[in-house]
């Protein structure tokens, strides 16, 4: 007889993607509450520069999908951004949902306890790189103590000028699939976690990574089964819209 043995994240490494996306707008304090109420202790979210250089908490480089308004960040001030529905496109309970700056969110994660993946996401409308992890570091700075902070980003560069500032967060390479020299890449950053599409997981990568030292977490994934098998392969963690399909 085999002995049973149950795999999964553990409570600390779910992470709730643009907060529990699944049952509240994304990005907002209501995703961000939602996935305290599921019990997630992380959040992920992704963050971008207003063309008056306000950080804020959104995906896109517009406010079209996501909120009552119209328009590139880049041509939009905070005052603006503020008198947006940010909740409205996901459902009417959520109307009056604002689009909320980092400073806000990291305010709230302090009430809520739960710690962030900060995306620094690179728009063409961001006037520099410094500016963009300067007003990062700005903000996490007034974290709670409760709260800890990761990087993430899809662009090398934004986690090397990340890690000159603040060389004891953990930063993260966000890759679809990573490449053949993907502990190069990691190493000239350097970082020491792969954060990567759930659909390229292999256990051969996983075992490799494993005896690197390297973690790496899936995205995006809402279907627990799909990772049974990447668990025991060293699998560190998950990012995902509905935090409690792995919470259990
Ligand atoms: O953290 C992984 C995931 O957030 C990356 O993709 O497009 O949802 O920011 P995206
Ligand atoms: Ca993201």
């Amino acid at each position: 007889m085999t002995s049973s043995h149950i795999t999964g994240p553990s409570r600390d490494e779910v992470q709730a993607h643009r907060g529990a996306s699944a049952i509240a707008p994304e990005n907002t304090l209501a995703a961000f509450r939602a996935a305290a109420e599921q019990g997630a202790k992380w959040v992920e979210l992704d963050v971008a520069l207003l063309g008056d250089d306000t950080l804020v908490v959104i995906h896109d480089d517009s406010v079209d999908r996501t909120t009552s308004g119209t328009g590139n960040l880049g041509a939009l001030t905070r005052a603006e951004v503020d008198r947006l529905d940010a909740g409205s496109w996901f459902g009417s309970q959520f109307a009056g949902e604002k689009l909320p700056t980092l400073d806000e969110v990291i305010a709230e994660l302090g009430q809520l306890g739960l710690s962030a993946n900060v995306e620094i996401k690179q728009h063409p409308h961001h006037k520099s790189l410094d500016q963009l992890v300067e007003a990062v570091q700005h903000a996490i700075g007034k974290r709670a103590a409760g709260t800890n902070i990761m990087i993430s980003s899809f662009d090398p560069d934004c986690l090397r000028a990340m890690h000159a500032l603040e060389p004891d967060l953990e930063m993260a390479m966000l890759w679809g699939r990573p490449p053949e020299d993907w502990e190069a890449q990691l190493a000239a950053i350097p970082a020491k976690t792969i954060h990567m599409h759930f659909k390229a997981l292999s256990i051969g990568l996983l075992e490799e990574t494993t005896k690197k030292g390297t973690k790496v977490r899936a995205w995006t994934c809402n279907d627990p089964v799909q990772l049974v098998s990447f668990w025991d392969a060293g699998l560190t963690g998950v990012i995902t819209d509905n935090p409690k399909l792995f919470l259990g």
